[in-house]
């Protein structure tokens, strides 16, 4: 049998092809009629021709949708169940998996600790922009939510940027009452500029430079800094009468670029946060720092040069640091309930609803003028843009 799915082609090309079905391989597995998926800055990584990503990838990780086959071995799910998955496909029974740390999961993609739905070098498990996706160990990797079509925009947030916005404030160390500096307020940095006032920052700082972004962040309740418009670091410190912030979160990654962004420096996020971090402060670092194939030359001839200096100055200000990929497991059960309860409502950042059909166009259309300032999530019937 044949789906419609969006199949990767070339740099800046993607296809809304048929492709076959997925089926049942192993007990544990699950098929899931997709109802929403996103759209991902880390899914521009690959668009954008930055990856090693060959043709023929199915695009998606962020996936909600209803149980429509379940294998023999599946115990706590059944055919109608709403679910979300994590974007990190785990065993739910290796080292990492059983302490939580399922974004490192040793046994779903050999050679790498982590797996993922359509992403280059994360496994063989295809994306979920398309009608229908498999989910291995499912009883682990799908999230049961409550029946119906309520919150699905809130929910379909669970499957990655909820959980690693939480992610990132929580790897930097944040305590309640702190302040905090989120660099980037795409979605990721949306969510943990959110994630942060949830959880009782005394001030929340959110630099970028897309206005339609930094109205979000001042929708929430966090203070916009417009880096377009002056160094972040010393506004933020002339805001505080020259007083560092406690945390600092960089949801931006190796993509982050000069004021006028017209140039990628990718350590600029890391060097800004280095300095408006107070000694003993932390850093949370979920931004993609993987990516390199295409960094600037200087980042590739210089490595040694750039790190040494940047582990110097964490060293002299004794910063702690929290890095890599969100263990989504750990934290989406927790924020389901929070969207249930009416406490949390992270859709604030969907915008606008479009038919599978038209992802290759939304791909096309966003990308690249629209990249910094838009992201879409696209369900099978409609699907969302989002700040
Ligand atoms: N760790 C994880 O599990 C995980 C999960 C999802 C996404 N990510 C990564 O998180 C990062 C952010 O994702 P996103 O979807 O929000 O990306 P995005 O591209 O939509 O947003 C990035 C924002 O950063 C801004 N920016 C660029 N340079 C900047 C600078 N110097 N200072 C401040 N802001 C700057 C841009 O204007 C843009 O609005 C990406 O690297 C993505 O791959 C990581
Ligand atoms: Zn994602
Ligand atoms: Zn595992």
């Amino acid at each position: 049998m044949a789906m419609r799915a969006v199949v990767y082609d070339k740099p800046f090309t993607v296809t809304i092809r048929e492709v076959e079905k997925p089926k049942i391989l192993h007990p544990d597995d699950i098929i899931v009629k997709i109802t929403t998926s996103c759209i991902c800055g880390s899914d521009l990584h690959m668009y954008e021709g930055r990856t090693a990503a060959q043709q023929g990838i199915v695009f998606g990780h962020e996936n909600l949708g209803i149980v429509d086959e379940v294998g023999p071995g599946v115990t706590v799910l059944t055919k109608g169940d709403r679910v979300v998955m994590p974007f990190n496909v785990a065993c739910g029974r290796c080292t990492n998996c059983e302490e939580g740390r399922s974004a490192f999961c040793t046994q779903v993609n050999p050679g790498f600790a982590g797996g993922a739905y359509g992403y280059v070098a994360m496994g063989p498990y295809p994306g979920g922009q398309a009608e229908y996706l498999r989910v291995p160990f499912a009883d682990f990797n799908a999230l049961k939510l409550p029946p119906g079509t309520e919150h699905e925009a809130d929910f379909a947030m669970l499957a990655d940027i909820f959980p690693t916005g939480w992610h990132g404030v929580q790897i930097s160390g944040f305590k309640p009452g702190e302040s905090i500096a989120v660099f980037g307020a795409g979605p990721v940095g949306l969510m943990a500029a959110y994630s942060a006032l949830l959880r009782g920052a005394s001030e929340v700082y959110v630099v970028d430079r897309v206005p339609e972004r930094l109205a979000k962040a001042k929708e929430i309740g966090a203070v916009p800094i417009d880096f377009s418009k002056g160094d972040a670091v010393q506004q933020i410190l002339d805001i505080r009468g020259g007083k560092e912030v406690d945390r600092g979160v960089d949801a931006v990654g190796y993509q982050a670029t000069s004021g006028d962004g017209k140039t990628e420096q990718p350590n600029a996020v890391l060097e800004a946060l280095i300095r408006v971090v107070k000694p003993t402060g932390g850093l949370g670092i979920p931004g993609s720092m993987y990516q390199v194939t295409q960094a600037p030359l200087i980042l590739l001839l210089r490595k040694d040069i750039f790190l040494s200096h940047l582990v110097c100055k964490l060293f002299e200000k004794g910063l702690t640091i929290g890095t890599g990929q969100c263990n989504v497991k750990s934290y989406n059960r927790y924020l389901r309930d929070l969207i249930i309860s009416g406490k949390a409502k992270p859709s604030f950042v969907v915008s606008h609803n479009l038919p599978l059909d038209q992802a290759a166009e939304a791909y096309d259309k966003f990308d690249p003028v629209w990249m910094a300032s838009l992201k879409f999530c696209c369900t099978r019937e409609e699907s969302s843009l989002y700040y």
